[in-house]
Order: structure tokens, then C-alpha cells, then sequence
């Protein structure tokens, strides 16, 4: 069983991800946590140091090497996983990715308070913070929308999640 937990910056996916884990008994991995073991150097000082486009290289890499790596697991991506290197096919065919879909608004209050540590929304201003996300988001969907399974912002519950994703597999 191998569960890919997709969506914007903001969206639950590590929270969830380490409750999901735990409820199925699997392990746990943070896309970006490891590629940050990997590289020892944190995501921001990734993309300062080599660039946007290495980054992407490395967690296409680390996605191959986890998914290749391990049985089973729950995996939180990063945000834009899915849109680069037909990502979003290669998780659907080694397993059941899942989208946690939330509005501009539910990712914009929780983004304001966590700029910090992002490095693509570090410098913005609230205001532009705010425009990011809706043009972002818009140009995502289209990679997001190709989850095997979708869950609300309204309706994520643990249960929630653990069911829709088992319901859904055996349509
Ligand atoms: C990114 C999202 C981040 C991280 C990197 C790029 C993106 O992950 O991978 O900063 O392109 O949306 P989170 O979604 O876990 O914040």
C-alpha cells in the first residue's frame, strides 16, 4: 500500500499524513524532510544555493527512491510534486495518491503565518502572498485534479480520509 498525499502548501499533508500512517500501521515519510537529510541543507537553502530546477530533480529522485525502496507507506509530497516530471502518473501507477483540496482562503490564513519556511512565499508581501495562491493554485489543478482520490477541506477527518480512500479504491 503505498499513499501519496498531494495538494497545495498548506494543506494538511504532513499533519494528516503522520495520523494516517500511524492509523495504518505503515511508515511515514515527509518528501521534503528527506530530501533535507539527503542534501543537509534545509528546502530554502536548496533553492538559494542550486536552484529551483535541482530541487525538482532531487525530489523526483527521492520519490523514485522511496517508492522503490519500501512496500508499503504513507508519503507527504510537496506542493508541487505532482506538477513536474509527470509525477502525478508515476504516484498513480505505484500507488493511491490523494488530495487534500482546500479554498484560497483556508490556504491563505495558514500560509500567512508560516512564510518563513517556504522559500517560493518567503519575500511576499500578504497582499501578493494572497495573489501567489490564487494564480499557483489555478495552474496546479490541472495536475492535482488527476489524484485517485480527492478529499474536502470541510470533510477531512482522519476517518474521513481513511475511508474515502478505501471506498474509492474499490470502485
Ligand atoms: C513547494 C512546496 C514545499 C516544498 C518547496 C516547494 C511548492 O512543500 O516542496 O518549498 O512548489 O509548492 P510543502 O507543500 O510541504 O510546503
Amino acid at each position: 500500500m503505498k499513499i501519496y498525499l498531494i495538494g497545495f502548501m498548506g494543506s494538511g499533508k504532513t499533519h494528516w499524513g503522520k495520523q494516517l500512517s500511524q492509523k495504518l500501521n505503515i511508515p511515514f515519510f515527509d518528501l521534503d524532510e528527506e530530501i533535507v537529510i539527503e542534501e543537509g541543507k534545509s528546502i530554502t537553502e536548496i533553492f538559494a544555493a542550486l536552484g529551483e530546477e535541482y530541487f525538482r530533480q532531487k525530489e523526483k529522485d527521492v520519490l523514485y527512491t522511496i517508492t522503490e525502496k519500501h512496500h508499503s507507506f504513507v508519503m507527504a509530497t510537496g506542493g508541487g510534486t505532482p506538477c513536474f516530471y509527470n509525477n502525478i502518473e508515476y504516484m498513480n501507477r505505484k500507488g493511491t495518491s490523494v488530495w487534500f483540496n482546500c479554498s484560497v482562503e483556508c490556504l491563505f490564513v495558514r500560509l500567512v503565518k508560516e512564510k518563513e519556511k517556504r522559500p517560493l512565499i518567503r519575500a511576499l508581501s500578504d497582499e501578493e502572498l494572497r495573489h501567489f495562491i490564487i494564480k499557483k493554485f489555478g495552474d496546479r489543478k490541472i495536475f492535482y485534479r488527476q489524484a485517485s482520490v480527492v478529499i474536502n477541506e470541510d470533510d477531512i477527518t482522519l476517518d474521513n480520509i481513511v475511508d474515502t480512500i478505501f471506498h474509492d479504491e474499490e470502485d
